[in-house]
């Protein structure tokens, strides 16, 4: 297949959502349907079934979730999918968010009962930011929930964004019986399956079909009507270019557990969701994805395996066709660097791969050498704009355990820092030890584990009452004229540490000639 071909059949996105939502069912569910899995349940260990392959960690083994963010591949319908990881844990960390830079779309996952929870707004508007077209899908589907058209408000409300449905659902909670397709004008009655299998269809057909419409009771066949003459009356038609540009988001309704609306969300997904297309650069311009080989590193992850104590730096494909043992430019280092072992993951199975296109996501054997944001090239030494950093939320102090492995300390936590699992902030004004934040709190027992069984220093972390750091643009503050901590970043960029919106606003008011910026500049 040539290079043009494989590019227009993949389609690397990632879901987004709040933790209990259903992301790791409809993960399985996909991973079923594309045949990457006999059964689902195999994702992630439940019920004492073990762990799955995605807890290479001992801390994540010992708490049950997933810390790392990667990405799967699977296939369907001739297409390759890359769906990537977003850890959704109430400890979320960065990379959840910067998994979003190296997708091409995102899908909106709700609970049919809870709507937009806070977890998917965060996420929502880093991927909103990033112009990916976002298609939601309203899960739970067969238990009592939220009238459609309240969800469908709620995301408009919230987001400014329309949803447009395409498939409506026939009956909820109990009495929930299938979809209607609105591009086919279809109608899919389930059966409920067994565990794990897929659901079974007990009929498929047009709205007048005698043989369909008798599988609803006639209430369920009027109220359909109905609200199919709203939908097409009332709301929007669906128009790709407006879904491309972010204002406007297909709307699914299904079950991934009873795997209810899932084949009728992917066929149209494939259809809708935009092959990989070209990277700008930040020096002007762009990269196509025809272009001879680029990829960029959007995570690192350490000890992955711990008796190698390797680490993996995870680089999305941006451009060209990738072969093993090929040489690329290590943009930042200036050095040629070849590629020998490049891992992806196909469903469960971590392999070595020949080959990789735009849109497939690699993970490299990292000897020390990639940082978030490197890019690699065949093109010579393009730069991709900065993968960004997000604002830390949580804030510790450090104690060192012995007092005198000070050195090593801040060797170990400046290597964990630049793989970006936590942020460094150093008091303005001198201290022996810096300040750490994070996205999420799970990162400073990542960072912890780590000191200990990689660099021989425990260290112990008190919280502190930081809520958001600020970048000061325009110089610093006059002493009496700020509330919170000034500190300075590990590049030496002065920042501002609050405790509350209070402090941050009236830190603004006070001081009108500076800008405070939730990301360095
Ligand atoms: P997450 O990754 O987004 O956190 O969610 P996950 O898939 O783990 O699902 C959270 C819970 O919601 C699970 O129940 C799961 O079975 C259930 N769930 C997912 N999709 C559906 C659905 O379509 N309908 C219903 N009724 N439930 C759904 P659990 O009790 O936490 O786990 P389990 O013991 O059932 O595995």
């Amino acid at each position: 297949m040539n290079l043009s071909d494989e590019i227009q059949r993949r389609r690397t996105f990632a879901i987004i959502s709040h933790p209990d939502a259903g992301k790791t069912t409809l993960t399985e569910k996909l991973l079923l349907y594309s045949g990457a899995i006999d059964r689902a349940g195999s994702v992630k260990g439940r019920e004492g079934a073990g762990h799955a392959q995605s807890d290479w960690m001992e801390i994540e083994q010992e708490r049950g979730i997933s810390v790392t963010s990667a990405a799967m591949q699977f296939e369907y319908r001739d297409h390759v999918l890359n769906l990537l990881d977003t850890p959704g844990h109430q400890d979320f960390s960065e990379d959840t968010y910067r998994a979003l830079t190296a997708a091409d779309s995102v899908v909106m996952l709700l609970d049919c009962a809870k709507g937009v929870e806070e977890q998917t707004k965060k996420l929502f508007r880093v991927a909103n930011d990033r112009g990916l077209p976002i298609f939601t899908f309203v899960n739970k589907l067969d238990r009592p929930g939220r009238e459609p058209v309240e969800l469908i408000d709620e995301v408009e409300e919230l987001f400014g964004l329309r949803a447009v449905p395409m498939t409506w659902p026939i009956g909820s909670g109990p009495d929930f019986k299938g979809v209607y397709v609105r591009a086919t004008g279809q109608i899919q009655v389930f059966e409920r399956a067994k565990a794990g299998r897929k659901a079974r269809v007990a009929g498929q057909g047009s709205l007048d079909d005698p043989e369909i419409s008798a599988l609803l009771t006639p209430d369920e066949l009027q109220r359909l009507k109905d609200d199919v003459e709203l939908m097409d009356h009332v709301l929007p038609a669906f128009d790709l270019e407006e879904f491309l540009a972010g204002r406007q988001s297909p709307l699914f309704f299904g079950s991934a557990l009873n795997n209810f609306g899932i084949a009728e969300f992917l066929d149209e997904f494939l259809d809708m969701a935009p092959a990989p297309h070209a990277r700008p650069l930040a020096a002007g311009g762009e990269v196509g994805p025809e272009s001879p080989f680029t990829a960029f590193v959007f995570k690192v992850q350490a000890n992955m395996n711990k008796a190698h104590r390797d680490r993996v730096a995870f680089a999305r494909v941006v451009s060209g066709r990738f072969e093993r043992g090929m040489d690329a430019l290590h943009v930042r280092g200036q050095k040629s660097i070849k590629l020998n072992y490049p891992h992806m993951f196909f469903g469960r199975e971590r392999l070595i791969v020949d080959e990789a296109f735009p849109g497939d996501i690699l993970g490299l054997i990292n000897p020390g050498l990639f940082r978030i944001g490197d890019v690699l090239s065949a093109a010579g030494p393009v730069e991709f704009h900065a993968v960004p950093r997000f604002s830390p939320e949580q804030f510790v102090s450090v104690r060192l355990a012995d007092p005198g492995a000070r050195k090593g300390f801040l060797k170990g936590v400046q290597q964990i820092a630049e793989e970006g699992v936590v942020q460094v902030f150093w008091p303005r004004g001198g201290a022996p030890l810096p300040i750490l934040g994070a996205v999420g709190r799970l990162q400073f027992d990542v960072l912890q584990h780590r000191l200990k069984t990689e660099y021989a220093c425990p260290v112990l972390m008190e919280p502190r009452g930081f809520q958001m750091a600020r970048w000061i643009q325009g110089g610093w503050p006059e002493p009496s004229r700020f509330w919170g901590e000034l500190v300075e970043d590990s590049e030496g960029r002065a920042a501002i540490l609050f405790e509350n919106d209070w402090q941050r606003r009236t830190t603004a008011e006070k001081n009108p000639d500076l800008t405070f910026q939730e990301h360095p500049a």
